[in-house]
């Protein structure tokens, strides 16, 4: 008899067999960064500590080389961190943007949340605010980074996300001066995963907290100072206890102009199911970049949980990573792309 109620239960309540509490949905396959998430709650752990220690796991890891140091060198060489974290209970956010020299982002993000009424901190002043709440400064680069750069330096530094310059920036490095006449704006794209892999990942546990947060190392070859989307508040990531969460990767300098998480949380809120509010939020963005690359996960409040993508460079499909008590371990997802 027990076990029938139980299972009979779970069955009725769980028809795809697939949503339950507490949950931990990250995108990519950073399945450390999932599971030390899942053993941070696991543990005890709030949802804020979960989506800090997860993100962080990558930092450490340097996911894919395009999250933590010694990865995406900027036109200067430097590697730079941009990271938030989101609070779905009070709407509280931390986030850093163009952080040097500080390793642990999403720890800076968190810190500007715990430690000051404000919501983002950028460049020097941020290192700076870390250094003083007890970060360890230290410098981002590795050979690997420094290799990547003087590879894009021998090779006229290509790819290069300047425009509207001289000399042509296609061909050739800088310094660049601006041209006279704008041209007509292209999209362009720069085909490579790996320069746009961000950690975004989201907690919820039983009791339905809900958390968000994001750390990147942004853009390959970006000119200095870029942010992406990784920090911004709806962007990047959104979490709202009484709706559910999202976390974008991508283009984040095109993706930003949407707002995607926020849209997709908007959306689960007005009973959108989180599949639907992901494929909505992308293609909102497709309707003006056809071309761009993206991806979005969603979990509701309980538990439920999708993703979305358009054109994920090489591949078909967009892989994510998810925990719940039904799995109990990481398991590797994947959704197909527009
Ligand atoms: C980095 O390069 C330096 C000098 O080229 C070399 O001595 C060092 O062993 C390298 N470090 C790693 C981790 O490969
Ligand atoms: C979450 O989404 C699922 C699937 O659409 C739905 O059955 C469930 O009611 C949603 N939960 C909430 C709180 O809206």
């Amino acid at each position: 008899m027990f076990p029938c109620v139980v299972i009979c239960t779970i069955t009725l309540l769980f028809p795809l067999g697939r949503a339950s509490l507490p949950l931990v949905i990250n995108t990519w396959p950073f399945k450390d960064a999932t599971a030390a998430a899942w053993d941070a709650l696991q543990s005890g752990g709030s949802v804020l500590d979960a989506v800090e220690k997860g993100c962080a796991r990558c930092e450490t890891e340097q996911c894919d080389g395009s999250v933590g140091y010694g990865g995406s060198p900027d036109e200067t060489g430097e590697t730079t961190l941009d990271a938030m974290i989101m609070n779905g209970d009070t709407m509280e956010v931390g986030a850093v943007g163009d952080l040097k020299r500080i390793k642990n982002a999403v720890g800076v993000a968190r810190a500007v949340m715990e430690y000051t009424s404000h919501t983002m901190l950028v460049g020097e002043s941020a290192s700076l605010f870390a250094e003083n709440m007890g970060f360890i400064a230290e410098d981002l680069t590795t050979n690997k980074s420094m290799n990547i750069f003087s590879q894009w330096l021998k090779g006229n530094c290509q790819p290069n996300y300047r425009k509207n310059v001289f000399p042509d920036p296609s061909q050739y490095c800088g310094p660049y001066k601006p041209r006279a006449t704008l041209q007509p704006n292209k999209m362009r794209r720069h085909a490579n995963t790996h320069s746009h892999d961000t950690i975004g990942m989201l907690a919820i546990d039983q009791d339905g907290h809900v958390a968000a947060g994001t750390s990147t190392n942004g853009l390959t070859h970006k000119v200095p100072g870029r942010v992406g989307d990784s920090p911004i508040v709806g962007a990047g990531a959104y979490a709202d206890s009484e709706a559910g969460a999202a976390a974008a990767t991508g283009d984040g300098d095109v993706m930003m102009r949407f707002l995607p998480s926020y849209l997709a949380v908007e959306l689960m809120r007005a009973g959108a199911d989180p599949s639907t509010a992901c494929k909505t939020a992308i293609s909102r963005i497709k309707r003006h970049y056809s071309e761009f690359f993206g991806a979005i996960i969603c979990a509701n409040t309980t538990g439920h949980y999708g993703a979305a993508c358009n054109k994920v460079p090489g591949l078909s499909q967009f892989r994510f990573m998810v925990a719940n008590t039904e799995s109990d371990a990481p398991l590797l997802k994947s959704v197909d792309c527009f």
